[in-house]
């Protein structure tokens, strides 16, 4: 007998690999609390979808540190996500990506998303054809952020501001902190001054003080980062892959959540972590 509905149906071995691969989460990391910016826009993008969060707080920043062992912590986190089933790696870090990347990619064959600081839409949109870049001095020193710049030359100025310092005020919380606001306002009345309309977030940071910016640049500045785009991005590589979690919301369940941090007091992450995350998710001490 030739092809009963049963057998019609009944999906092949190639098929349950597939599916069991999409059922894995996807891993996310970055030098600490910044990339759940990043994670944020992919729960919102894929519900559906697994999601392991790394903080390496421990380590941050890492745009102040050497390359090789920028390198050697995105080594050492991807292989800790991929040994918990990733079927994907999303490096939400903009430093980490300038250093790493390729390199990530030379090892391992599943699909390796990184950050781009929003360049391109800010070339777009400006209109005094000024776009100023906000990101840690690793990122604006990359190979990869000179080549991005070069692609804009001619066409848009593009001014460069290396924020040391911010990162640390960032993971350290308070965000109501004086502190934070004078060293905000110090990085980012230069660029506006020399009459940047539209500034670019290009550390995945620093969306967590966005509106702290927002107010200090002024109604006419507008403000543009990746999370989305790198969200969309995810979705697209995995889609492309066969690796999209099956899962039809609403009905279906939200993907599960893991996050673990490296930072010297897990109790004290876990509070800032949830608090960023606006719920208590389960957050372990990172062992490697
Ligand atoms: N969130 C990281 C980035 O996007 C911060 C880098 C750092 O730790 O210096 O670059």
């Amino acid at each position: 007998m030739v092809g009963t509905d049963t057998e019609a149906s009944s999906p092949g071995a190639g098929d349950e690999v597939r599916a069991a691969a999409a059922a894995g989460p996807i891993g996310v990391f970055d030098s600490g609390v910044g990339g759940l910016t990043v994670l944020a826009e992919i729960r919102r993008a894929l519900p559906a979808e697994h999601l392991l969060y790394v903080a390496d707080s421990g380590h941050a920043p890492y745009g102040d540190r050497p390359n090789a062992a920028v390198r050697a912590r995105a080594e050492a986190i991807t292989g800790f996500l991929i040994e918990r089933g990733a079927k994907a790696i999303v490096i939400a870090c903009n430093t980490a990506t300038g250093v790493a990347a390729a390199h990530l990619r030379a090892l391992h064959d599943l699909p390796i998303i990184a950050m781009e600081p929003a360049l391109k839409p800010a070339a777009a949109c400006t209109r005094s054809g000024v776009v100023g870049v906000l990101a840690t001095s690793g990122t604006l020193k990359s190979e990869k952020f000179e080549a991005l710049r070069g692609r804009f030359h001619g066409a848009v100025e593009v001014l460069t501001q290396p924020c040391p310092g911010l990162v640390e005020l960032i993971e350290a919380g308070d965000f109501a902190d004086e502190a934070l606001r004078c060293l905000l306002a110090d990085l980012v009345l230069p660029l506006t001054q020399r009459g940047a309309d539209t500034l670019v977030l290009g550390c995945t940071h620093y969306p967590l003080v966005r509106a702290l910016i927002a107010d200090i640049a002024g109604p006419d500045v507008t403000i543009t980062d990746t999370g989305v785009a790198v969200a969309r991005q995810v979705q697209n590589r995995l889609a492309a892959a066969g690796l999209l979690r099956d899962a039809p919301l609403p009905r279906g369940r939200p993907g599960s959540l893991g996050f673990w941090t490296s930072a010297p007091s897990p109790n004290a992450a876990a509070v800032l972590i949830q608090r960023i995350w606006g719920e208590g998710v389960p957050v372990e001490p990172l062992p490697c």
